[in-house]
């Protein structure tokens, strides 16, 4: 099966263009703000690659398995149909004007919600015609959602940009359990607070059944203000809403780790993880961050805090090499460009300090990479840097700990990131604590190599434990279980 990585993205191979024909009711019913396949048509003509996103991988695996239906943006007005199926799902589209690309999701999701959700890191705006058109797309999904599910049946909306979809849901199709899966955090109160349409967005999502965090604080954070706010009423784990119950719970998402294991042992694979070695001039250290190009994630700050280790002369120019990842998103947001245009420059001033002709300090490369070369990177990294103010889970962390076969490579890893209450074999950090950072990239430089492998070694045992399957039948099969 073709599979997209985690939170951050790109094409890795093409997809047949197809019209759909007139499709089944499906008893499973996933609805995301993208489809799995995008449009691109910078290609000769168009074509449909793989979405970028956190949820592609994880939901294709689980709709593969029970024969559902996606039901999607393809990322694009200017396409034809989508493909009617992909890696054996049946894909189901839902078109978004270019005003409402431009009001629901650059708009609302992703300069009011996504700020406000990761503890407004950048300011949210608050516009009311932004907040009309999050409604009308959520409208428009739920009435697709209940059109294509079968008696009876189940429907799982996933992450902040369909929060109203499970109330509008519910009245169009009161027979259907409905599942929502927060992936982003859940903010505390406080700052929920500032949102204008905070009752509509926590009754909007108390039409779900079972509701789905990333970790327990986002479920209490999520109970606290609901009892505040709402007539909702009830313990963290179960709330009763205008005489229904809803049940609230932490289910943190995995990657698919037999699929990493596989890679990992490909020949093709190791030979270009030694290839990049090679490339980078075979210095002892090899330093990665691999992320969305987003200013929740940390970037700046881990390019500062390894340009200062540089001037210290902690770090050495061709012993050790930093290579970031930056993978292009939401690039016409305001914030999205600056972010972009400060680590330009902040790569820009620590290669005119420190690097020689021939070989740069940091190596940024801002594109869509192939997983395959995501993982050739994660196994020719010896230091893994992961360091967002702000992350719901942040799978990349995982992904490296699941490249890392033999217990080797050393995890950084931020303490705001939902994967840090699984991972505690990782050298962990605030990044707001420039010092603080440059401490632990060094003491995971430095780290024996007995010290890394016991911490390696409970990292993978953790993993291995709960895969991206098992993060799925567990919410479905807790949602199945519940009473109606
Ligand atoms: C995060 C969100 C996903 C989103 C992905 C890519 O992982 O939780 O819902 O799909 O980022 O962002 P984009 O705006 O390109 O869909």
């Amino acid at each position: 099966m073709t599979q997209v990585r985690s939170d951050e993205i790109g094409p890795a191979s093409k997809v047949p263009s197809g019209v759909s024909p007139r499709q089944p009711l499906a008893e499973l019913v996933v609805l995301a703000n993208r489809l799995p396949v995008r449009y691109s048509s910078s290609g000769d003509g168009g074509e449909w690659l793989p979405s970028p996103g956190g949820l592609a991988s994880a939901l294709t695996a689980v709709l593969v398995k029970n024969n559902g239906l996606w039901v999607g943006w393809p990322g694009s007005s200017d396409h034809g149909a989508p493909p009617p199926e992909y890696d054996g799902i049946q894909l189901k589209a839902v078109d978004i004007s270019e005003e409402e690309y431009a009001e629901y999701y650059l708009g609302f999701s992703n300069a009011t919600l996504w700020p406000l959700y990761h503890d407004a890191i950048r300011y949210p705006e608050f516009h009311r015609s932004w907040w009309q058109s999050y409604q009308a797309v959520n409208e428009r999904f739920a009435k697709a959602a209940a059109e294509s599910v079968a008696p009876g049946g189940t429907v799982w909306i996933q992450d902040y940009q369909l929060q109203l979809v499970p109330r509008l849901l519910r009245r169009l199709r009161p027979d259907v359990r409905i599942g929502f899966f927060l992936h982003i955090p859940f903010p505390s109160a406080e700052l929920f607070m500032q949102l204008p349409w905070r009752r509509q967005i926590l009754e909007g999502l108390l039409g779900a059944d079972l509701i789905g965090f990333q970790v327990h604080s986002d479920a209490t954070n999520f109970a606290r203000i609901t009892r505040r706010l709402t007539s909702a009423d009830g313990p963290s784990t179960h709330l009763s809403f205008e005489g229904r119950s809803v049940r609230l719970g932490a289910y943190p998402i995995s990657v698919d780790c037999a699929q990493i294991s596989e890679m990992v042992a490909n020949p093709a694979i190791r030979a270009r993880a030694t290839a990049i070695r090679l490339e980078l001039g075979n210095p002892t250290t090899v330093l990665l961050g691999v992320d969305r190009l987003d200013y929740t994630k940390g970037i700046g700050q881990r390019i500062r805090a390894v340009s200062e280790l540089y001037a210290d002369g902690f770090l050495v120019p061709g012993e050790h090499v930093m290579v970031q990842i930056a993978v292009p998103s939401r690039e016409s947001d305001a914030h999205y460009e600056d972010e972009r245009r400060t680590l330009e420059q902040l790569v820009s001033g620590a290669n005119g300090d420190q690097g020689h002709v021939g070989s740069p300090v940091i190596h940024y490369i801002h594109q869509n990479l192939a997983f395959e070369e995501l993982v050739a990177l994660y196994l020719a990294a010896d230091v893994m840097l992961v360091t967002p103010f702000r992350d719901g889970m942040n799978l990349v962390a995982k992904e490296y700990v699941m490249s890392r076969a033999d217990m080797t490579g050393r995890l950084v890893l931020s303490e705001f990131a939902g994967a840090a209450a699984e991972l505690r074999g990782a050298f962990m950090v605030n990044p707001h604590d420039l010092d603080g950072l440059k401490e632990a990239i060094c003491s995971a430089v430095k780290a024996s190599s007995k010290e890394a492998k016991t911490r390696m070694a409970r990292m993978r045992r953790h993993t291995l434990r709960r895969t991206v399957y098992d993060w799925a039948d567990s919410f479905l099969t807790a949602l199945s279980d519940g009473e109606r």
